[in-house]
């Protein structure tokens, strides 16, 4: 992994307000122990001041198990943790009986050094397809399959697939909390939170690429000056946590925890994960549409036209509402020219209810401003089910090509694409097919 082309962080920058946000994003985006050193104040590794870990034992069998420990708004939609690192793994060698071991070490110092939760941290390891394809056993009992970019623009051909082994994605609401715990999980640092750190995964995983992603109202707003794919003007609104003005994941929208989990089988516990990198282009996001515009083709033309949404989502209490436009779509693609992302997705519900579980963050990677698309889905087929119906193809016929108003397809470019398994937490450590 190259670091080489990260931007070099300076204590001068480490000032307070929007400047110390953009100076975190750029710490956590260049990964490292000078960047965590300098999250830290430069008060040395062992100034990090997290709540403690416990008993991996009493840990909740889910990797994905996130929900409970997050804060939820009063219209019971769950927040997400501020910061977030995704690392692509590759196997050094043929994994073993040893690795297994390490790994699970490895991961189990980290539960004991860092409460289970965005104060401490949150985690999941998730495997590709070709991981088990080394196996003469197939992965039946899971819908996984290899990984198949689904894109609007033949254009599109700089997706980088990922045919790697692993991905591990950490999340913390302390931008040196990730950082510490990679670093402690690549043999970069002995201690973490005061904890001695044991095996690593550094003998059995090298880090083939690094991601990193971040979240919240006035985050976008603060870092969106100076991006490739951003006007100037500042056009993001103040308290939209995401880059495209809009709050997501309303409760009604997100899929439960229990319905992404796979129910039966040797990873019976488990669930699937997509990963996805998409750069934004803001330029016309914002310079071709007004307020309107951007309503009708992120939720739908009857959004717009009632109003119902308000700057940034705030008039939407615990649903978006998508469900009662999704029989008028076709009307709305005749009459109005446009259909809503929103509302061709809410499509892909199974009897109403979402079978996606969207944990997506922005990102500022090669300073222009992207979505680090990740859901969890029971099986993949649901996540490609959904993808189809975004590309909304069924609506060419009205005009509505990948460039016109469907949805947002126009303003997005896929740049990776990666499907995993996200074990249970007891097989979480090299599994085989059958375990
Ligand atoms: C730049 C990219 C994207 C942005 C900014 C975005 C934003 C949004 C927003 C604002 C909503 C409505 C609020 C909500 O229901 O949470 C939504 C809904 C949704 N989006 Fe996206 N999204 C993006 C990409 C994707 C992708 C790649 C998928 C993959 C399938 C996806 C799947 C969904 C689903 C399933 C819903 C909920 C529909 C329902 O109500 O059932 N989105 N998105």
């Amino acid at each position: 992994m190259d670091r080489s082309e990260v931007p070099a962080v300076t204590s001068s920058e480490n000032e307070s307000g929007a400047s110390r946000r953009q100076f975190v994003r750029r710490v956590v985006a260049a990964g490292g122990a000078t960047a965590l050193a300098a999250c830290l104040d430069g008060q040395g590794r062992d100034a990090l001041d997290a709540p403690p870990g416990s008993d991996p034992e009493t840990l909740p069998d889910r990797q994905h198990a996130w929900n409970q420990t997050l804060p939820t708004d009063s219209d019971g939609t769950v927040g997400r943790a501020s910061h977030h690192v995704f690392l692509r793994l590759a196997l050094t060698s043929a994994p073993n009986r040893t690795d297994r071991e390490r790994v699970e070490a490895a991961l189990r110092s980290v539960e004991r050094a860092l409460e289970w939760g965005p104060d401490g941290v949150l985690f999941t390891l998730g495997y590709t397809p070709a991981y088990f394809n080394r196996y003469e056993q197939s992965i039946d009992a899971v819908d996984l399959p290899d990984p198949d970019p689904i894109t609007a623009i033949t254009a599109e051909s700089r997706i980088d697939v990922d045919d790697g082994d692993a991905m591990l994605h950490l999340a913390s609401e302390d931008p040196a909390v990730v950082l510490a715990v990679e670093e402690a999980l690549f043999g970069e640092n002995d201690s973490l939170n005061g904890h001695d750190v044991g095996e690593t995964l550094a003998p059995v995983f090298e880090r083939t690429n690094r991601r990193t992603g971040f979240v919240g109202s006035g985050l976008p707003a603060d870092r969106q000056t100076g991006l490739d794919g951003v006007p100037e003007g500042e056009p993001v609104p103040e308290e939209a946590p995401f880059f495209m003005g809009f709050r997501s994941g309303f409760r009604k929208s997100q899929a439960t925890e229990d319905r992404v989990t796979i129910r039966s089988g040797p990873f019976a516990g488990g669930t699937t994960q997509h990963f996805e990198s998409i750069e934004l282009n803001l330029d016309i996001w914002f310079d071709d549409n007004d307020h309107e515009q951007r309503v009708a083709r992120m939720f739908s033309p009857e959004h717009a036209a009632e109003e119902a949404v308000g700057t940034v989502g705030e008039r939407l209490g615990a649903a978006t509402g998508a469900t009662d436009v999704t029989d008028d779509i076709h009307d709305h693609a005749r009459e109005h020219g446009t259909v809503g992302h929103a509302q061709k997705l809410a499509q892909a519900r199974e009897d109403g209810e979402p079978v996606l579980l969207r944990r997506d963050v922005n990102t500022t990677e090669g300073d222009a401003a992207g979505l680090q698309f990740l859901s969890l889905q029971r099986r993949m087929s649901e996540f490609t089910a959904a993808r189809e119906a975004m590309l909304g193809e069924r609506f060419h016929q009205y005009g509505l090509g990948p460039r016109q108003p469907n949805g947002i397809l126009q303003y997005i470019r896929v740049r990776s694409w990666g499907s995993y398994l996200i074990p249970p937490r007891g097989s979480r450590a090299l599994p085989r097919p059958s375990q």
